[in-house]
């Protein structure tokens, strides 16, 4: 995992993981915790498209779709006092990791392909929002987590399990760490 730099600022909390890992719940809950504002980067990417992402992915292609997807991130990372959940493939890109470890502290929610498969059957939001990337079905789901790991791991401030865990429970995990990594920073110097 990667400390982010000094010139960081800790009032950014982006969630990365693969679909299913829980970002959006999670998110809005933690946002709610803290008193910040919550930003869906899937949703500002429709809004900006006017259209659903399996729209996007169809009519104009995945690289229109990780285009907006990046010029989203950058916008969003700009903004303080601000939960994040990011679309799981937001790490494919490496200036887009790199603006999440320079602008964020990186929660990734992590849970085994099994459990992830497991809880995309039961998001109601998978059949409209999610085009398929792959092969389709379990298989896509294995070798793509595989495949991205290393990317969430870069790109991770600090990493949690979410199996078997409820948003609240895992909001308070966050929380802790977060608190805690806060009150361990430096104090940058104001500017002249
Ligand atoms: C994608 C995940 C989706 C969405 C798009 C691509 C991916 O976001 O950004 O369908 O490449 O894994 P969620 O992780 O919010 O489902």
């Amino acid at each position: 995992m990667i400390d982010p730099p000094r010139s960081a600022t800790p009032s950014t909390i982006a969630l990365i993981g693969y679909r299913g890992s829980g970002k959006s719940t999670v998110g809005r809950v933690l946002a709610e915790a803290l008193n910040w504002e919550f930003s869906d980067a899937d949703e500002r990417v429709e809004e900006r498209a006017g259209k659903s992402i399996a729209a996007i992915f169809a009519e104009d292609g995945e690289p229109r779709f990780r285009d907006l997807e990046a010029s989203v991130l950058g916008e969003l990372l700009g903004e303080s006092e601000r939960v994040i959940a990011t679309g799981g493939g937001v790490i494919l890109r490496p200036e887009n990791r790199l603006a999440l470890v320079q602008n964020a502290y990186v929660v990734w929610l992590n849970a085994t392909a099994e459990s992830l498969w497991e809880r995309l059957q039961t998001d109601p939001s998978t059949s409209t929002r999610r085009p398929a990337l792959a092969s389709g079905g379990f298989e896509e789901v294995r070798t793509l987590l595989a495949a991205r790991e290393p990317w969430y791991r870069e790109s991770a401030t600090i990493e949690f399990n979410v199996e078997g865990r409820t948003p609240v429970e895992i909001t308070a995990d966050i929380l802790a760490a977060w608190f805690e990594w806060a009150a361990r920073r430096p104090i940058p110097p104001s500017p002249r």
